[in-house]
């Protein structure tokens, strides 16, 4: 199967404000793509947006009526949609017992909601022209369940199902759909856990961008970054249960929490504290 062209497409990314959503931003634009940023922290992104020639609009995927807006906004600039990346996310770290019901909150419905916001959104649109590819930007959080962010994992492993349920009902519509697992990426979100996560691969955010474009060029269900992680994982769910939970216990599971330099993290912290309050008035 040739590639397919992404010149001249339009293709809407959420939380492209900064991190991996902007490295996405830009290996698309360096493709020919018209794109589209849509990101709560709206100055930032228009600033960006800016620096790179792509278009940028408020969004808060919590909101649905938000998300409609951000999609016929886009359309009136850049025309019909071709590509929703789903990428805003936030990712706190703490025991479940630990983490405030507020924080809970805003992972649920910027990790989770927001994505079948996007999904219902952009979809019909999409399945209209027979055309078109939806990319959730999940985790490997979604496959290996991690101690220690146990609620982020919830809110990803239910991206991941639902990625490949919704891929199945429209499996001959001519939409694509693409759910990356990026391992641990070097963006502000995982600042303070140098140590902690050493038994996971680090990538950078514009190796996880050439796997969306890759994706978008070959389309492919699952994709892992790095890529033999996915075998790694299909290999992990063979081994018992007893098994996994020995290994893991080893190797210490839970030390991107029990090892974080708080300090470190402390400006990730704040931010997404600030997500947690403005959801409570939602
Ligand atoms: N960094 C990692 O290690 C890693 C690993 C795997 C998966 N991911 C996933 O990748 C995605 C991006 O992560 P990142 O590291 O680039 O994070 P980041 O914090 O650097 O960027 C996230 C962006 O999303 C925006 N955002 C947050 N809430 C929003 C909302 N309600 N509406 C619109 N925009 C919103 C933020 O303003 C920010 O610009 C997330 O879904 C994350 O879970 C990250």
């Amino acid at each position: 199967m040739s590639k397919i062209s992404l010149s001249g497409k339009v293709i809407a990314i959420t939380g492209g404000g900064r991190g991996i959503g902007l490295a996405i931003a830009e290996s698309l634009m360096a493709q020919g793509a018209k794109v589209s940023i849509g990101d709560i922290d709206v100055a930032l992104a228009q600033q960006e947006a800016k620096r790179i020639g792509a278009y940028a609009a408020h969004l808060d995927v919590r909101d649905r009526s938000s998300f409609a807006e951000f999609v016929a906004e886009t359309e009136a600039a850049l025309g019909p949609l071709y590509g929703l990346i789903n990428n805003a996310g936030i990712m706190p770290m703490g025991y479940f017992l630990d983490e405030a019901p507020a924080l809970a909150d805003a992972q649920i419905d910027i990790n989770f909601r927001g994505v079948i916001h996007g999904m219902q959104v952009a979809l019909p649109g999409l399945l209209q022209r027979s055309s078109g590819h939806i990319v959730n930007i999940a985790s490997l959080a979604g496959r290996f369940a991690l101690p220690g962010s146990a609620i982020y994992c919830g809110t990803k492993f239910a991206v991941v199902g639902m990625t490949e349920a919704v891929a199945g009902e429209y499996r001959d519509s001519g939409v694509e759909f693409s759910c990356i697992m990026p391992s641990k990426v070097l963006t502000e979100l995982t600042a303070g856990t140098e140590e902690a996560a050493n038994i996971i691969p680090s990538v950078t955010p514009a190796q996880v961008a050439n796997a969306v474009v890759a994706a978008l060029q070959k389309p492919r269900l699952m994709v892992a970054v790095p890529d033999y992680l996915q075998a790694a994982h299909s290999a992990y769910t063979l081994i018992p249960a007893w098994l996994q939970q020995r290994g893991r216990r080893l190797i210490g599971d839970d030390r991107i929490l029990s090892k974080l330099d708080r300090v470190a993290h402390a400006g990730y912290e704040n931010r997404i504290n600030q997500l947690a309050v403005k959801t409570k008035s939602l």
